[in-house]
């Protein structure tokens, strides 16, 4: 066992976070939890909850105290609004101690991931993921109500990864060094078309699935009426129809990183069987 840490995660209820935290304690550091609603939020035990806005610097400085490692996302609030309060969460990180800080890339710049990135006061990582396994959630209810996934552009390919990858390179990157001033894109270990996530599904719950292809019109109907932002209607209509080649090409950093191969989606698929099982 290497040396034990303290680690502040943000977005510690989130998709990535909940794996950044899980990852952590599985190596045995003392964990941090920032959310905005302390009573709300549940976490594995030996997690210490801090109440907390990442739009509001001052209200992380308690949670700071002490802290080594400290785990960022780019965003605050409604619509993954940019967060403008970067320059100061890193003055505040600084001031407190922390020496290692790795930061949840949001797609596109960020006044937040510049402030890292400049900030030659502690090791910083960027963290790239590419598609998160994770999305396939999306489709459970349809699975679960009529068996059936209904999508555009069922034959574009994605390196798509689990999360507790991303979690697991983010928890080496706050703990461990040689990973300062690293960009890690993370992505999974398989190329997959829709119809092999699909297929994976259904072998993990069980039971068939069928794999209905939309036009591109009906897909922007479907997410219009599913209450999706025309700016994400845009951004999906891009990512799935022109999947840019980072997102389609399989890289080894998960292997590098954290020295073991990375999740294939069947055991995303097996983790989640239950999601897309009526009644489970
Ligand atoms: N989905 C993909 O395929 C994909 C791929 C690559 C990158 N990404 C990036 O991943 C990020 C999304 O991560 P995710 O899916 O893990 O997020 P998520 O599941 O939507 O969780 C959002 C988290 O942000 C926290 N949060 C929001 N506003 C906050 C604030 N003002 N102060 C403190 N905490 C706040 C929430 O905490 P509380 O509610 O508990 O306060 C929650 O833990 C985005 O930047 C996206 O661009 C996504």
């Amino acid at each position: 066992m290497t040396e034990s840490h303290t680690i502040l995660v943000t977005g510690a209820t989130g998709t990535v976070g909940r794996q950044v935290v899980a990852e952590l304690l599985a190596r045995g550091h003392a964990v941090r939890a920032l959310t905005r609603d302390a009573g709300a939020a549940v976490f594995p035990a030996g997690v210490e909850v801090f109440q907390g806005d990442l739009t509001e610097p001052e209200s992380l400085v308690p949670a700071l105290e002490g802290v080594t490692g400290l785990h960022l996302i780019t965003f605050g609030g409604a619509g993954f609004a940019p967060l403008e309060t970067g320059p100061r969460i890193l003055e505040l990180a600084r001031a407190a101690g922390v020496r290692r800080v790795t930061v949840l890339h949001g797609g596109g710049p960020s006044l937040l991931e510049d402030a890292v990135r400049a900030d030659d006061g502690v090791d910083w990582t960027v963290l790239m993921p590419v598609e998160f396994m994770g999305n396939a959630l999306e489709w459970a209810d349809g699975v679960t109500a009529s068996d059936e996934v209904r999508e555009p552009f069922v034959g574009r390919l994605s390196a798509m990864v689990h999360e507790g990858d991303i979690g697991a390179v983010a928890a080496v990157a706050l703990t461990e060094d040689g990973h300062a001033g690293q960009e890690y894109v993370i992505t999974g270990p398989e190329l997959l078309t829709v119809g092999d996530k699909v297929t994976a599904i259904a072998a993990a719950r069980g039971r068939d699935i069928t794999l209905v292809e939309l036009t591109r019109e009906q897909a922007v109907a479907q997410w219009r009426a599913a209450g999706q932002p025309e700016d994400v209607i845009g951004f999906l209509l891009e990512a799935y129809g022109n999947t840019p080649e980072v997102g389609r090409t399989v890289l080894d950093t998960v292997e590098k990183v954290t020295g073991r191969p990375a999740r294939t989606f069947a055991q995303w698929a097996a983790e989640h069987a239950g999601a897309f099982t009526a009644g489970a």
